[in-house]
């Protein structure tokens, strides 16, 4: 993990332009051969489909409630149908969220052409470092015309930064959500559909901290202050403002990003107080058990809810961030099969199965997410997510996002997130405010 840490961008983009040529060599190898049991069909497997030596590694985040029970219900689907991949190595080298360290792993593990069989990774522009170091196979193949009709055409886009489908996406969440637990807020007696806009919000964290509850269950780590601003621009200056900014087209947008800076720093006051040290899954459990009235996270705190057994609207229940009714600002997972694969048949099999309907109806209703593809029967997706997918088609922006790596180009990405490691040092809304209009 220090080695890994200490990979820095030029080292990356240097080793991987060398590691370009060996990718590609790797890829006819992998599409074409580099079969290491010897019986030329390019499996790893001997030729009665059992598994040989390699086993199919999955390198990813998923760990917290829900998470974790939606990976295993995707890899039951998986071995049900090709159960002679019996060795399944599952890696969790980031817990805790996001994905921050996933990357560091997996660009290590590649310079070293060592990769994992597949990871987990955003579609769109976090792509791009890999597709540039020529590192992930071109999977048009695997897309089958039954795929391309089924899946929506911006989630396809995203898959394909360069053109070439390099990705299987499998899920689309919501960021901007406003969980809250509905016994807290009955007995501080918040209306939360009330609340107009996300000023007004601190009148509730306010009503609730008197109550003696945590008004907003937060963890501080940086992706997840990014993310909250985020939700918390397009609520306070619209989508249209929001969008310039990911144009980076920042003159004009100054006064609007430290006024939701601003906001954060007032937030604050009602953030749990162990924020500094837990992580989002434990922040959301203070939601679960009644400590903390609301929290702001994608919908992956549902699939906790759904762990935990809790009943939607009964127990728990949200609303779109003030000021964001109508927007879905989307974050998805996909995986790739990244160069020279020590599995190739296995992942193709597996990135195939992502692509199906069996695999993202087991899958998002755990996750508390909606599938990418369009004709998934959802009679097991539940109330939630039906309400979900009713919004998505209803809604009239769906902007990608920093912190889950769509929004920006991975350099910008991680100036952002540089800024805000900062910014939840110093709390300085000014300065912060500085570094992002001179840095990006
Ligand atoms: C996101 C990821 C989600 C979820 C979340 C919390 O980046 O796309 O699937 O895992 O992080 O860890």
């Amino acid at each position: 993990m220090t080695r890994n840490s200490e990979i820095t961008r030029r080292s990356w983009i240097k080793a991987t332009g060398a590691l370009g040529t060996a990718g590609l060599t790797g890829l006819s190898g992998c599409l074409g051969g580099g079969d290491d049991d010897g019986d030329g069909d390019g499996d790893g497997a001997d030729g009665d489909g059992q598994p040989g030596e390699n086993a199919f590694e999955i390198i990813h985040w998923w760990t917290a409630g829900g998470e974790r029970e939606a990976l295993d219900a995707l890899l039951d689907g998986f071995l049900a149908e090709y159960g002679y991949a019996k060795e399944i190595i599952d890696d969790n080298p980031a817990p805790g969220g996001a994905g921050s360290a996933v990357d560091a792993v997996i660009q290590s593990r590649i310079i070293d052409e060592d990769p994992p069989s597949t990871f987990q990774i955003w579609p769109g522009e976090s792509l791009r470092p890999y597709t540039d170091a020529a590192v992930l196979a071109d999977i048009g193949d695997l897309w089958t015309d039954d795929m391309r009709d089924a899946y929506l055409d911006g989630v396809m886009d995203l898959a394909s930064p360069e053109g070439n489908l390099v990705s299987v996406p499998i899920n689309i969440h919501r960021m901007n959500n406003l969980f809250y637990n509905v016994e807290v807020i009955d007995e501080v007696g918040i209306d939360p559909e009330a609340i107009a806009d996300p000023v007004e919000l601190l009148d509730a964290f306010e009503a609730a901290d008197t109550a003696g509850s945590t008004g907003l269950a937060k963890t501080s780590q940086a992706w997840s202050m990014l993310q909250m601003w985020e939700s918390l621009y397009i609520g306070l200056h619209g989508v249209d403002g929001y969008e310039s900014f990911l144009d980076r087209d920042l003159g004009g947008l100054e006064d609007d990003i430290r006024e939701t800076l601003e906001l954060v720093v007032d937030y604050r006051e009602f953030f749990s107080e162990d924020a500094s040290s837990i992580a989002w899954d434990e922040a959301n459990a203070q939601v679960i058990d009644g400590s903390a009235a609301f929290i702001h996270q994608g919908d992956w705190a549902a699939g906790q809810y759904g762990a935990a057994d809790l009943e939607y609207q009964d127990e728990w229940d949200f609303i779109p961030v003030p000021g964001t009714e109508g927007v879905y600002q989307v974050v998805m997972d996909s995986f790739v099969l990244p160069e020279p694969n020590p599995s190739p048949q296995l992942t193709e099999e597996f990135l195939s199965y992502c692509g199906t309907i069996d695999a993202q109806e087991r899958f998002n209703p755990i996750k508390g997410s909606i599938p990418p593809r369009t004709d998934v029967p959802t009679d097991d997706f539940g109330p939630f997510l039906q309400d979900q997918m009713d919004d998505f088609a209803a809604s009239t922006a769906q902007p990608p996002t920093v912190a889950h790596g769509s929004g920006f180009d991975p350099e910008g990405k991680s100036t952002l997130e540089e800024i805000f490691s900062q910014f939840i040092e110093n709390w300085d809304a000014e300065q912060t405010t500085n570094r992002i209009i001179d840095e990006l």
